[in-house]
């Protein structure tokens, strides 16, 4: 979903910080380097444009972290939701928001990209699953208090600024003793700086992380599915995602702050099945690129 670093193809100066190749590994912030924090709008705005070859690209099964791996293991981490009402924040065309339906839940998917919600919206007049879709920002959730059992995001919070009232939200839109599962890229390994080390044969060994400790706040990477095939790298522009990464302790401390009582973790990777089947996913038996979490609000 979110990039490994392979999946780069190139990094822009953004609104708050220097770009990496502006920023010297071992450099820090200077006062200078910030500017005025990307808003939830502005995000949105990026997000809609990515949205058109986002889809077409995942609808293609080009996601491969996505689907070999990430998403699997996620919904092996999910407690059973048959007959719950479900949230989705940050849906985006609905894959995943479909699979949970499909484990029997009632679920809303909500993103603030139109165009995502339309082509999720035309997804759930082909085939009905009971879906309901809303275009809706995490930071305001047009919902009314203790509205749903369970709430998910599926690689959307490091995407979101305002990461606390994202939370205040979703802990207020769930019942009490409802649970909010997400996953996030991995804070330890998704660092401002790194490098596959990779052998003579391409096989990474190592990944090697830096800058852990710098906040990013709207720093816009542009990139493609590396598993995207030439014609299409060539018609498509590259995504331009906007991050929010904060550190381990960060993310923790802010759900405990939120409320929630924390729950479960996961960090997937994936067997050598997976890898002889998808051999991208090699770099991932590294290192966690993806961290669960199960939070609970306790009533
Ligand atoms: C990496 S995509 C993940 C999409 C989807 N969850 C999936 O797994 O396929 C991140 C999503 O977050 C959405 N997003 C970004 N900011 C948002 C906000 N403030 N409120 C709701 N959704 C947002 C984007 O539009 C995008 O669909």
């Amino acid at each position: 979903m979110i990039p490994p670093d392979n999946y780069i193809v190139a990094q822009t100066a953004n609104k708050v910080l220097l770009s990496m190749s502006d920023y010297p590994m071992g450099a820090r912030a200077s006062p200078n380097d910030y500017h005025k924090p990307m808003d939830h709008e502005e995000v949105g705005r990026h997000w809609d444009e990515n949205a058109e070859a986002w889809t077409e690209l995942v609808r293609a099964g080009y996601d491969h972290y996505r689907d070999g791996l990430n998403t699997p293991a996620f919904l092996e981490m999910l407690p059973d939701v048959e007959g719950l009402s479900g949230l989705d924040v940050g849906c985006g065309e609905g894959h995943n928001t479909r699979l949970v339906a499909e484990r029997g839940a009632r679920v809303t998917g909500i993103d603030i990209s139109g165009t995502f919600v339309r082509h999720a919206e035309e997804e759930e007049k082909r085939e009905p699953r009971g879906i309901r879709y809303e275009r809706a920002s995490a930071v305001g959730l047009p919902f009314e208090e203790a509205s749903f059992d369970f709430a998910t995001a599926f690689m959307s919070l490091m995407d979101i600024p305002e990461t606390e009232r994202v939370l205040a939200e979703v802990f207020r839109v769930l019942k009490p003793g409802g649970f909010f599962q997400f996953s996030i890229t991995h804070p330890c390994f998704d660092t401002p700086y790194r490098e596959n080390l990779r052998d003579e044969t391409g096989r990474t060994y190592a990944i090697e992380v830096g800058d852990y400790f710098r906040r990013r706040e709207g720093e816009v990477k542009r990139w493609l599915f590396s598993a995207a095939p030439p014609a299409a790298r060539e018609r498509l522009s590259p995504f331009r995602v906007p991050i929010f990464m904060r550190t381990l302790s960060s993310w923790l401390n802010r759900l405990v702050e939120a409320g929630f009582v924390l729950e479960r973790f996961g960090e997937p990777y994936p067997g050598d099945e997976a890898v002889r089947e998808r051999p991208g996913l090699q770099d991932a038996q590294v290192v966690a690129y993806f961290l669960h979490v199960r939070a609970r609000k306790h009533g």
